[in-house]
């Protein structure tokens, strides 16, 4: 029989779950204009009631108990804006349990618990959505569910933190170092007091498991993916980057080849012909190479309180369409048999060395013959000028393709040369 009203209860009254109030509100006719069934947001639950926020929901939809929401089976959708990974996760599979349909921008759920939350919904007849979760109000999921599911996904390569993307800029334009990059963007409002899970690269390996996971067909955990945060880039690695035809990002990278999945999070030089390089401030951008589509690139604010909540409203359009229409419950992760996540040290890139070591002939033969033992050939060294009080002189090198492991066994042996100054031995890697 088909519903009167479709019931809705809001986990979260925050930054998105504000925005996603305020939509339901305020533009109830455009909402209404796409779906047959009216919607109507019945409940609210937040930790303090009294707080004062930036939308203000009628005190009566306010409730401090989850049990409100989850045992209310007036409720059909539960849109998940709190955050975290307990007590969210227990909150949606509650939901998904008592047959209620999901909403959530929770990345760090998704990406830890998707694979599950989503058999469980297919079993139970009802649906996941989360868009929100990557990317803000860029579509992303939708693309890689529909739009892109005739290809078989070569690579991902993406700027998918805008914090970290931030910082980064302000280090290349302005020669800034990361400690007053990252104090800017803090009184920005771009990043949080407590920045660990942009700046190690957390959040954008929670948003690349999610991703991977869809494109190519088999769970990728956060413990699958090798991850490296920004905090050791030093303004002269922007300048020699520069010099050699580089910006330096921190790139989500996935790619496939023979079944054999790579996933990795990393600062990154990237030439600066590329799109990415060009990808400034808290924009995000994401690159996808599939076989028959070519490269597409989607691109925008990753973030916010109006783009997230923009995709959540669409997440919530499309299934009250899927609900007055009876067809929820469809969606499925699909999974492809034979793949495997590849380890880091399998990995094959190229690579940028920044050292300093003593001033005398001979040194620079002895890396290379470090290097060479390793199959590792060098592409270009440029070597600064010499330090006259340390007696020390830096020196870069990048490399042609090398496998991880032998450049880390040559790392191991370099930094053990006796003119090379162990803790000014440093690199990164590079795409492209
Ligand atoms: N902010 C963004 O631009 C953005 C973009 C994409 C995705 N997301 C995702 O969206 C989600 C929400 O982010 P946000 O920035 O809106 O967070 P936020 O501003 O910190 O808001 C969190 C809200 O959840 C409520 N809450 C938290 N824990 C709770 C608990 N245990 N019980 C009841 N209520 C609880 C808080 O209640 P009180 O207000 O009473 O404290 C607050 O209203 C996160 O998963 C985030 O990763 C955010």
């Amino acid at each position: 029989m088909a519903k009167e009203r479709i019931r809705i209860g809001i986990m979260g009254l925050g930054v998105v779950g504000s925005g996603v109030a305020r939509i339901l509100m305020e533009k109830a006719d455009r909402i209404q204009a796409h779906i047959e069934t009216p919607v109507e947001l019945v409940r609210v639950l937040v930790r303090d009631p009294q707080k004062k926020r930036d939308f203000q929901v009628p005190g009566h939809l306010l409730t401090t108990s989850s049990r409100d929401i989850l045992d209310d089976p007036d409720i059909d959708i539960v849109i998940e804006v709190m955050g975290g990974e307990i007590p969210a996760y227990k909150y949606i599979e509650g939901a998904i349990q008592s047959g209620k349909h999901v909403i959530t921008a929770n990345k760090e759920v998704m990406a830890k618990y998707g694979p599950e939350l989503l058999t469980l919904a297919h079993q139970r007849g009802v649906d996941i959505l989360y868009e929100a979760s990557v990317g803000g109000g860029i579509p992303l999921i939708g693309p890689f569910q529909h739009d892109l599911a005739a290809n078989k996904i070569i690579s991902i390569q993406a700027i998918i933190n805008g914090t970290t993307n931030y910082i980064l800029t302000r280090m290349a334009s302005e020669g800034a170092e990361f400690g007053a990059a990252l104090a800017e963007a803090q009184a920005l409002g771009y990043a949080e007091a407590d920045p660990t899970n942009d700046i190690e690269g957390i959040d954008a390996v929670y948003k690349l498991a999610v991703l991977a996971t869809l494109a190519f067909h088999l769970p990728v955990r956060p413990a699958d993916i090798y991850r490296e945060g920004i905090s050791r880039l030093t303004s002269r690695d922007f300048r020699y980057a520069r010099e050699l035809g580089y910006a330096i990002k921190l790139l989500a990278i996935a790619k496939e080849e023979n079944g054999m999945v790579e996933a990795r999070v990393h600062p990154s030089l990237v030439p600066q012909g590329f799109l990415l390089a060009q990808i400034g401030g808290v924009n995000n951008a994401v690159c996808v190479q599939g076989d028959l589509v070519g490269t597409v690139v989607f691109y925008g604010p990753g973030a916010g309180s109006k783009p997230t909540s923009s995709a959540i409203v669409a997440d919530l359009i499309l299934l009250a369409k899927n609900i007055t229409a009876g067809l929820t419950g469809r969606f499925r992760l699909r999974e492809e048999s034979g793949k495997t996540i590849s380890p880091m040290d399998q990995v094959q890139t190229r690579y940028y060395l920044r050292m300093s070591v003593a001033d005398h002939p001979g040194v620079l033969a002895q890396i290379a013959t470090v290097l060479g033992e390793h199959q590792i050939s060098i592409a270009s060294v440029i070597q600064k000028e010499a330090d006259p009080v340390s007696q020390t002189a830096e020196i870069v090198i990048m490399t042609h393709l090398a496998r991880e492991a032998d450049m880390q066994d040559s790392l191991a042996k370099i930094r053990a040369l006796p003119p090379v100054v162990q803790e000014r031995c440093f690199f990164l890697r590079a795409e492209g």
